[in-house]
């Protein structure tokens, strides 16, 4: 038995994911904070080199979620396109910097073995991307508007949209997420309610895009460390 089915196995009181603010869905128990999440410490910070001397070998389009290849047929639902930059506590770019990104379908589900969810998987929704930061620290995505899921059918809690990103440096991992300005969902959702004072800095707002083919743009930026730093998964 792997070792999510195992945790799914378990009484729900047994499950390690027993929040101060509830529990949450099990379709990411091991990424999921079980406190509340924390400012890297400063030695961490210091020590934390996100520059990767050998760049991993990605191809065209790995960083458009919206289809599987380039030429391949759209996925359904609204494109968004996601960009941003990544800093370190001082300011400075982080270039080279491998930025993996995943979200749900438009019909909340992810492309993942594992994803319990009886929405619709579609064919033609990558899911998961991938896509390193350039000179300027930027990085850029485009994936389809990711539903809201219900991660706890038992006690009826939904998930906002939502996207995962994981930062990969050297031997470092930081994983976070950004969340979609005035969700409903928000209020109720113990992930980022453990953001406490953080939370405007994983909020997104939307705006029309005005790029063919194109439906809303976003800004996400990562910050490593400083006076308003991203927050991330203790992991
Ligand atoms: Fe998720």
């Amino acid at each position: 038995m792997s070792e999510a089915a195992d945790e799914r196995s378990r009484p729900a009181a047994q499950r390690g994911r027993q929040l101060e603010v509830g529990e949450t869905d099990i379709t990411s128990s091991l990424r999921t904070p079980k406190e509340r999440l924390w400012r890297i410490p400063e030695a961490a910070r210091a020590s934390f080199a996100p520059f990767i001397e050998r760049l991993p070998a990605l191809r065209i389009g790995e960083n458009d979620l919206t289809r599987i290849a380039p030429g391949r047929p759209m996925a359904a639902g609204d494109v968004i396109e996601v960009r941003g930059t990544v800093r370190d506590c001082l300011g400075r770019p982080l270039r080279n910097l491998l930025i993996e990104m995943w979200g749900a379908n438009k019909w909340g589900r992810y492309t993942h073995a594992d994803d319990p969810a009886r929405e619709p998987l579609d064919d033609n929704f990558l899911g998961f991307g991938r896509t390193v930061t350039d000179d300027d620290g930027r990085y850029f995505f485009r994936t389809i508007y990711p539903a809201p899921y219900l991660a706890r059918p038992d006690i009826d809690r939904w998930r906002p949209s939502h996207l995962h990103f994981s930062l990969v440096g050297g031997s470092s991992r930081l994983v976070t997420q950004m969340y979609f300005a005035g969700d409903k969902h928000l209020a109720k959702d113990p992930c980022f309610q453990l953001l406490g004072e953080a939370q405007e800095r994983h909020l997104i707002t939307v705006a029309p895009s005005e790029r063919e083919g194109v439906d809303t743009k976003a800004t996400f930026d990562i910050v490593v460390g400083g006076r308003s730093p991203t927050m991330f998964d203790q992991s």
